[in-house]
Order: structure tokens, then sequence, then C-alpha cells
């Protein structure tokens, strides 16, 4: 239902418009908003989209061109710590796919357990371990809801971002991103465990969007910006402020791997 009258706002201001990839962008990374040449609608004004949010989020649905791409951004994004709710982004990706879009690249911060990724990189998501142990398809009632998994993190696309950062000069690293349901962070306890199971590094986000995409047939691919060492394997001390802090450190990274993403479309 909401997404129908969403569409109806949308194109009540807009005409009919397309999109060829959605984009949702994480803590302290909402400014990529700004790079695109279109129209921005407030999420307060969208049947169905979250409200308010988290500090360090643009709530804003901006539809336009970028690098010459149809583009619709999501400026920023509802977690499941706000209410429970799983499927928070249920809504806002339901349009991206009714605008046209097959593909999402998700953005969010994360902390990092590797040496080799510190805060101001980026990590490439290859894959992801769900500690939440939530779905955004609890409740959905039909079969389209047991979503395949494999290959979540769409291999074409890596390759592609991969080639861009190695030709932009940005250093680009794979690893396993794990959803921990927040808000508090992790212990260090829970970041060792997490290692052993696999993760690289861990986050609040991304993961139930990854999901919802893959079951609206979508590709899905993620980029995070590292902006600490996780619980107990750094010294600095981890807030989300902090996390607002960092963000912008690799934002300017992002926007150039996502630019020249683009412009290989
Ligand atoms: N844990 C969870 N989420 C995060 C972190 C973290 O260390 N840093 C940024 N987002």
């Amino acid at each position: 239902m909401s997404t129908q009258e969403s569409l109806k706002v949308i194109n009540a201001r807009l005409g009919k418009p397309k999109a060829r990839i959605g984009f949702i962008l994480g803590s302290g990374l909402g400014h990529l908003t700004e790079a695109v040449d279109g129209i921005s609608i407030n999420y307060d004004d969208l049947p169905g989209f979250p409200q308010a949010g988290v500090s360090g989020h643009a709530v804003k649905l901006v539809l336009g061109k970028l690098e010459g791409v149809d583009v619709a951004v999501l400026g920023g994004r509802a977690h499941f710590y706000e209410k429970g709710q799983a499927d928070a982004m249920r809504v806002p990706l339901e349009v991206l796919a009714a605008l046209g879009a097959n593909q999402l690249f998700a953005t969010n911060a994360c902390g990092s357990f590797r040496s080799d990724i510190p805060p101001g990189e980026l990590m490439l998501i290859a894959d992801h371990i769900n500690f939440s142990g939530r779905s955004p398809l609890i409740g959905e009632p039909t079969d389209s809801r047991f979503v395949n998994l494999v290959d979540a993190y769409d291999p074409a696309t890596r390759t592609i971002l991969m080639e861009v950062a190695a030709k932009e000069g940005i250093t680009l690293k794979e690893g396993v991103y794990a959803w921990y349901s927040g808000p508090n962070f992790e212990t260090p306890a829970e970041i060792r465990a997490l290692k052993i199971l696999g993760a690289d590094a861990v986050g609040m986000s991304t993961v139930p969007e990854v999901i919802l995409a893959r079951f609206l047939g979508m590709k899905a691919c993620g980029v995070s910006v590292v902006t600490n060492m996780a619980a107990g394997l750094g010294y600095e001390q981890i807030s989300h402020e902090h996390t607002k802090a960092m963000a912008p450190l690799g934002a300017t990274k992002l926007e150039k791997l996502i630019r020249g993403f683009l412009r290989r479309l």
C-alpha cells in the first residue's frame, strides 16, 4: 500500500522518473545526495518511509543523474535497532525497484577487525554473517521469502568495483561484514567470537537491506567505510560521535569509487 502511495507522490512531483541503480547511504555518508543533479523528497512526505532516524543520516530520497546515470539515492536508513523492525527499509526498497532500479548499492560505516583495513579505508563486502538472528522477511507470506543468498553481493559488480578502485588509486579490500543488532556497540568478546566465525568487520545495517533487495530481484553490492577498529582491537573510544567524525575520511574515496563505477555502467 505505502509503496503505491509513495510512488504517487513521486510521480506527481517528477512525472514518471526512472532509476537504473539505487543507493543507500550510511552514517556520515549522506553528502552524496548533494552530488546528484536532481530533485529531493523528504521521507516525511513519502508514506511508509522511515521518519526521523539517526543523527548523521540525511532523510531524503534524491532522484536524478550522477555521472550521466539515472540514480535514486536514499540519503538515510532506518535501522533494526530503532523500533525492532528488520524490514524498516522495505517500502523504500520496493520504491527503488518500482522506479526500475535493478541494482542496490549499499554503504555503511563499520568497525574493522583487520589491521590491513584500518579507519578511513573502504571494505568491499564479499559476503555477510547475520549475527542478529533476524530477517526482514519474517512474516512475508509468499514462498518468495525463501531467498537464496549465494552470491548475494553480486560477483560481477564486485569485480568491476575492484577494477575501478585500482584505476582510481583507491585501496579496496574485500571482507565479510557481520550484522550486529545494536544500538549498543559490541563487547570485545563478541568481536573475538565474530572473528573466529569468519567476519572481517561489524556494523548495524545493510544486511536486512541486501536480503530485501535480493527478495525484490535486485542485484546487490555494498561498500563499508571503516570508522574504527572494532571493540577491543583499537585504542580509540568507540562512539556514534566518533563514527560521524571519521566517516568523511572514507567518504571522499567512496564518492570517487561510486563515480568511477557509474561511468562503467
Ligand atoms: N560496531 C558496529 N557498528 C559500527 C561500528 C562498530 O564498531 N563502527 C561503525 N559502525
